[in-house]
């Protein structure tokens, strides 16, 4: 029997620094944008940007936490979040694998309980002035971003698992920071309780981007000529304001577009077939939307979808 290095210590939590990425395009608007939530910031407070799938969101979160300087911690909402995740337990359980080398198909892991104190994420973000980044915090459930109340109000965390030392509390390091995301569109789902957590942050409303911000960042993170990504962007636009809920196709659709036509030395034009194929694939769904039932259509009929918005993007680009 082997036993792996896993018994002996727990991962310390993931931290990250960052650096300004080579493709991150800086708009009059993101300027701006970033003043504002730096302003806050600098004084004390958490950041919420609340906005649809791929208004960059997260982008820009990264992009503050990269002005601030400090080392990152990353947390993304999840549905199974309990509280004690968020802070850490005081008894935790040691993972060790062990491997059976004459089963080797056999992978059994055995768990050891210790007790351990197991800092994570959050304890380590108050506890040594880090910026906190917690992407989608919405879709973790309320009771479960609790710990985060005190941490923004009184800048206390409480930690259960410190109870033996004492005290059971810590305070937050003047230079933590906290930067929150969310998507409105979930609000409507069981994860209606966070007035309280979001009553403790200023929420910065983040639309889509302007369609110059759009062709600048599709055309830079896809090297795709400025000419062409224009077209892209302007049919996938033209598809987010026809559809109901009006937040998709989201940006991603038009990398993905501009990646294959890069991919494939294709043309973004209806009379490439290389087009038409990637536009049914990425965009089909987004046009069978716009059909009362919601049923996917035949691809004559989303070709000529894709082929009237194309001339009217186009149309509309030459005026
Ligand atoms: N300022 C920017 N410069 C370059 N790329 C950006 C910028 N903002 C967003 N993006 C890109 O657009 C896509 C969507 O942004 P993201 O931050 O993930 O949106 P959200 O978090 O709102 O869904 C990502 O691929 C991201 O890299
Ligand atoms: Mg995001």
């Amino acid at each position: 029997m082997t036993e792996t290095a896993t018994a002996r210590q727990e991962a310390p939590p993931e931290r990250v620094s960052l650096e300004p990425s080579q493709d991150f395009v800086l708009t009059e608007h993101i300027e701006d944008m970033t003043a504002r939530a730096m302003t806050y910031l600098e004084i004390g407070m958490a950041v919420h940007f609340a906005g649809p799938a791929g208004a960059g969101k997260t982008t820009l979160a990264f992009h503050l936490a990269a002005r601030l300087g400090r080392p990152v911690v990353l947390m993304h909402g999840d549905d199974e979040f309990g509280s004690s995740d968020l802070v850490g337990r005081d008894t935790g359980f040691r993972r060790s694998k062990v491997v059976d080398n004459y089963i080797s198909s056999v992978l059994r892991t055995e768990e050891r309980v210790n007790s351990v104190w197991m800092e994570n994420r959050l304890t380590t973000a108050c506890q040594l002035g880090y910026t906190l980044i917690y992407d989608e915090f919405t879709r973790s459930r309320p009771e479960a971003n609790n710990p985060l109340l005190t941490v923004l109000e009184e800048r206390i965390l409480n930690v259960p698992g410190m109870r033996r030392g004492g005290e059971g509390y810590l305070a937050v390091h003047p230079e933590f920071r906290a930067i929150f995301t969310s998507n409105p569109d979930e609000y409507a789902g069981v994860h209606r309780g966070q007035d309280a957590l979001l009553d403790r942050m200023v929420t910065m409303q983040v639309g889509h981007f302007d369609r110059d911000t759009e062709v600048q960042i599709v055309a830079s993170k896809t090297g795709l000529a400025l000419e062409q990504t224009g077209y892209v962007v302007d049919l996938v636009r033209a598809l987010r304001g026809a559809s109901e809920a009006g937040n998709l196709p989201s940006i991603r659709a038009a990398f993905s577009i501009a990646r294959v036509l890069v991919h494939r030395g294709a043309s973004a034009s209806p009379d490439d077939a290389t087009f038409r194929w990637v536009c049914r694939d990425v965009l089909g769904s987004s046009i069978s939307k716009l059909t009362p039932q919601g049923h996917s259509l035949p691809t004559s009929v989303v070709d000529d979808v894709v082929s009237r918005l194309y001339r009217e993007a186009t149309e509309h680009v030459t005026h």
